[in-house]
């Protein structure tokens, strides 16, 4: 862990989120992207949470990342109780930072841990502070300054949040498959998968085209292709393929993931095949899981070579694990990650 340092008058504290779970792949892009003078991966003890100590000149280069979500730009961080008590601190605390407020105002809470107030009151006793000391206005919808307090566990964090929405949204979607995968995952898989440019790079499962799109727009001279059996997601995912300008490097195909051999060409091999496999839930189809998972494992082998990696989505680590042993791969990673609120594993797996 590295310690948050005396900040320098040229570097900027800045706290960035992400899905808890891949904080250590926020750190390596950071390290390649921006010059990143400390760092720390669970801020606050917290998971999904990453400090960022950088150049100021380097802020803006936040904002090109592809495993996070929002930017908030740290002002101060002090302890504070979980009692009632807590409440008054933070009054103090807030009120003592300097912010630089623009015309307008809000106040936003994430609080993690277990205290005696709520996120509301956090929002309350905050937004009163800035009030009482700037005489700045409110303004809940539209505001010029969104003004970040955090409360994870005795941690109280303000900062200005830098993002407006999400940069998990990259481009506009035109089509929402109803299990459609966070980018922010996507890039983290791809990551996990070690894609280099120049792959080939196969989603057996591609619904409306998550990690497809992700690939071609992040590595160059990819070729992507993607498999699903349902018209509908392979029509969504060619508009969702043209909103995202990847068009020419992604051929998608009607087919069934479990029988590659009559959906690929004989002889082609992938580089990677990653895959956000059916999880079973909303598709109230929990039973027929070992079938899908074992025909595709077993009809994917003969298109992989020695140096091919599979990089998988699952909620159902066991039944994969023992499946992907059954039909000859190793696996080399299991990581644990939130997604959506369940828990899940993104599992990485090597012919043996
Ligand atoms: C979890 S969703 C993938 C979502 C995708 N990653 C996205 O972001 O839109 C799983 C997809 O697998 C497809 N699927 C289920 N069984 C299949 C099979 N046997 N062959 C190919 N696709 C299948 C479903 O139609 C669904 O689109």
């Amino acid at each position: 862990m590295n310690r948050l340092s005396n900040l320098g008058k040229d570097s900027s504290r800045m706290m960035v989120t992400t899905v808890p779970g891949i904080e250590d792949i926020v750190l390596k892009e950071a390290s390649e992207k921006l010059n990143l003078l400390e760092s720390h991966h669970r801020f606050g003890g917290v998971g999904g949470r990453v400090y960022l100590e950088i150049s100021k000149e380097d802020v803006q280069k936040l904002f090109k990342m592809r495993s996070i979500e929002h930017i908030i730009q740290i002002i101060d961080v002090f302890t504070v109780k979980n009692t009632k008590g807590g409440l008054d601190e933070i009054y103090r605390g807030v009120y003592r930072s300097s912010i630089p407020l623009g015309s307008t105002f809000r106040v936003t809470c994430e609080r993690i841990g277990s205290h005696e107030y709520t996120s509301m009151d956090v929002q309350r006793v905050a937004g009163q502070a800035i009030v009482d000391k700037y005489g700045t206005k409110v303004n809940l919808k539209n505001p010029e300054t969104i003004v970040r307090v955090d409360v994870a566990h005795d941690l109280c964090i303000v900062g200005i949040q830098l993002t407006r929405t999400s940069l998990r949204i990259r481009y506009p979607r035109a089509f929402h498959h109803p299990s459609a995968l966070n980018p922010v995952i996507a890039y983290a898989m791809l990551r996990c998968a070690e894609v280099q440019p120049g792959d080939r790079i196969l989603d057996a499962f591609c619904g409306g085209g998550t990690i497809l799109i992700e690939a071609a727009q992040v590595w160059e001279d990819i070729e992507a292709i993607g498999i699903d059996i349902s018209p509908k997601s392979i029509d969504g995912a060619q508009r969702n393929l043209e909103a995202a300008k990847v068009k020419s490097k992604v051929k998608l195909i009607l087919g069934d993931a479990t029988r590659l051999e009559k959906v690929l060409p004989e002889g082609l091999k992938v580089d990677k095949a990653v895959s956000n496999l059916p999880f079973g839930i909303r598709s109230g189809r929990l039973k027929g899981l070992p079938k899908i998972y074992s025909g595709f494992l077993r009809s994917l082998r003969p298109f992989l070579n020695e140096t091919s990696k599979v990089c998988l989505l699952t909620i159902h680590k066991e039944l994969l694990k023992s499946i992907s042993k059954r039909f000859g791969y190793e696996m080399l990673e299991s990581r644990r990650i939130v997604n959506g609120g369940l828990i899940a594993h993104i599992i990485l797996l090597r012919p043996s």
